[in-house]
């Protein structure tokens, strides 16, 4: 071992237990903490989470595996992996190469919501919710004081009405699919533009495909609307029959809620549409990831996540046993433990498989990366499985520790891609004392998830200038940071369309930052990894692969075979068409 460090030059771990912290720290992040909740709940919970599992075990565990093993086997990151055990360059370097893109790509968008997490953990130092609660109580009292009766009541209606709404819409979502419901919307415009609306809808009905679509649609509607009127005069009843006293408490903790929430979300809103300013936190921790990046493998990235990654998780453990003492506890387990079919759309099936690769850092040779710093031959298997196994624990602590809260305090689990900056603060608000706290361990937690993830995103892309050309390590570290941070721009400037790109979110569909994490995230992760399954089960030579795997029963090593060859391979494969639109996995399903 020590001979071929000296032999190589090559940096290694100091011990395996930090390697295994070290790649957990890789895949433990933002996607955890941040993305993974709120999938979760945009996909109705329970079911999406099993699948979620199932994914992690069939695609994820083999190609962390493979990854482990290509970088170990060659002592190399992806692009040199390739070439070395190929005996020089094929195309199986394009997959190298599309890996250190792709970790530029995903770094320049991380480094700006990692950004945040550093912003929001300041702000919650100073506490930054209690002048805001303030606001909103004065607020409130305000209202109580000086409304009618019956604008209170009405405002109590339409707030319980607005609740069942979105219930209603989610609903509609699963029932009826996004191609259908475009073509509808299309149907309706070109209707109501029309002069003669009968005679146009006649003309447009000729269609045989868009009529069966405006059919379903509208009966669908037609059965919304009916139990919508009955929930509506049962809301109108049971508001009404209410004594003054619960109307007052009711609107008081309602307008309250809803004052918080529009102050957070315009906090929020300032650092989003203020590009500088995210750009100035992007900056910032990118000096941190260069610094402890610069710093070497063992004595920068392994000592870093030796002390970070204790300290999250006892940071995520505190905060969960927080939210096993909230009343909303019960339903946020069941809603991440029980599965309910009617709540998960077929596509959501193919989420789970994506979000797989995302958050074990897999298919752009992260873990090949890490794996290339240890000389070890044994323990492959292992050390693969506590990764993804601390990984699926932390995301599903993430679960327990959000849901509760966002439930507790009257918030939906499907609050989307705010719902940490947003969700999070309003709880902490209301929770008054102990929400500072709170919130300084959360924003803490994601911002320390984010910089040991961040680390290997750098280094994937540091060491290859390192490996393939010869540059000092703080020299590489220092000009990937910097190029990284440039290509950061147009995302720190996302939400701040007047100082750049100002049209890029009407020519794209999407805002810059949506489009390059789509473009890394959705594409050239699963790309990566069919391309490292396929080189890692049909191309990799056997005699290599047995080398790496001594240690194992047979049966276990023929079992990883099969599905890194045959099962991986399809899953991603699908994943893709559907991806391509050649078929569409909802309507599919709906057919059947
Ligand atoms: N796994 C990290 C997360 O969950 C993101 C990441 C992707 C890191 C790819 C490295 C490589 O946030």
């Amino acid at each position: 071992m020590a001979g071929q460090q000296k032999e190589t030059g090559r940096s290694h771990w100091k011990s395996r237990f930090g390697f295994v912290l070290a790649a957990a720290g890789s895949a433990v992040g933002l996607g955890n903490i941040w993305k993974f909740p709120y999938i979760t709940g945009e996909n109705g919970g329970g079911l999406f989470v099993l699948i979620y599992l199932v994914c992690i075990l069939l695609v994820g565990l083999p190609i962390m595996i493979a990854e482990i093993m290509i970088g170990r086997a060659a002592q190399k990151q992806p692009v040199g992996a390739f070439e070395e055990l190929n005996g020089g360059k094929t195309i199986w370097s394009a997959a190298g190469w599309m890996g250190v893109l792709a970790g530029f790509i995903i770094l320049s968008f991380y480094v700006v919501v990692a950004g945040w997490s550093m912003d929001y953990t300041l702000k919650s130092i100073v506490n930054f919710t209690q002048p805001i609660e303030k606001e909103a109580a004065a607020e409130t009292d305000l209202f109580i004081a000086t409304a009618d009766m019956e604008s209170m009541q009405n405002y109590l209606i339409d707030k319980r009405l607005a609740d069942q709404a979105r219930m209603g819409e989610s609903l509609l979502e699963r029932e009826i699919s996004k191609r259908q419901m475009d073509a509808f919307a299309r149907f309706q415009a070109a209707v109501s533009a029309a002069e003669d609306p009968e005679e146009a809808r006649r003309r447009l009905l000729t269609d045989e495909e868009l009529q069966q679509t405006v059919t379903h649609v509208e009966a669908i509607q037609q059965q919304m609307q009916e139990l919508r009127k009955g929930i509506e005069e049962q809301v109108r009843a049971d508001v009404t029959g209410i004594s003054d006293e619960t109307l007052f408490r009711q609107v008081r903790m309602e307008k309250r809620r809803e004052l918080v929430l529009a102050k957070v979300g315009v906090t929020f809103g300032n650092l989003y549409t203020n590009g500088w300013q995210s750009l100035m936190w992007a900056f910032l921790f990118m000096a941190l990831t260069v610094g402890v990046v610069a710093g070497g493998v063992s004595a920068g990235i392994e000592r870093a996540c030796q002390i970070l990654m204790p300290t999250l998780f006892a940071l995520i453990c505190t905060m969960v046993l927080y939210g096993a003492f909230q009343s909303g506890f019960p339903a946020a387990v069941s809603f991440v433990f029980s599965p309910d079919p009617s709540r998960l759309k077929p596509s959501g099936v193919l989420e789970a498989l994506g979000h797989a690769f995302f958050t074990l850092s897999l298919g752009m040779g992260a873990m090949m990366t890490y794996g290339s710093y240890q000389s070890a031959k044994t323990g492959l298997f292992q050390e693969a499985l506590m990764i993804t196994f601390l990984d699926t624990l932390i995301a599903l602590l993430a679960c327990l520790m959000i849901f509760p809260i966002t439930f507790s305090y009257g918030q939906e689990p499907t609050a989307g891609p705010g719902l940490v900056f947003m969700s999070m603060p309003l709880a902490f608000a209301e929770i008054g004392t102990g929400g500072m706290l709170l919130s300084i361990l959360f924003f803490g937690l994601l911002f320390f998830a984010a910089l040991t993830s961040a680390l290997s995103l750098l280094e994937v892309c540091a060491s290859y200038l390192i490996d393939q050309k010869d540059w000092s390590r703080p020299q590489a570290a220092l000009a990937t940071g910097v190029i990284t941070l440039l290509v950061a721009v147009p995302s720190a400037f996302d939400g701040d369309p007047d100082t750049l790109l100002g049209t890029w979110h009407a020519d794209y569909g999407k805002g810059f930052f949506d489009t390059v994490d789509h473009l890394a995230s959705n594409w050239m992760l699963p790309l990566g990894g069919l391309l490292i399954a396929v080189y890692a089960g049909w191309v990799m030579p056997r005699k290599l692969q047995e080398a790496e795997v001594k240690d194992i029963p047979s049966w276990m090593f023929q079992g990883w075979l099969f599905v890194i060859r045959i099962v991986a391979p399809a899953l991603v494969v699908v994943v893709l068409l559907q991806k391509v639109g050649i078929f569409d996995v909802d309507e599919l399903v709906r057919r059947l």
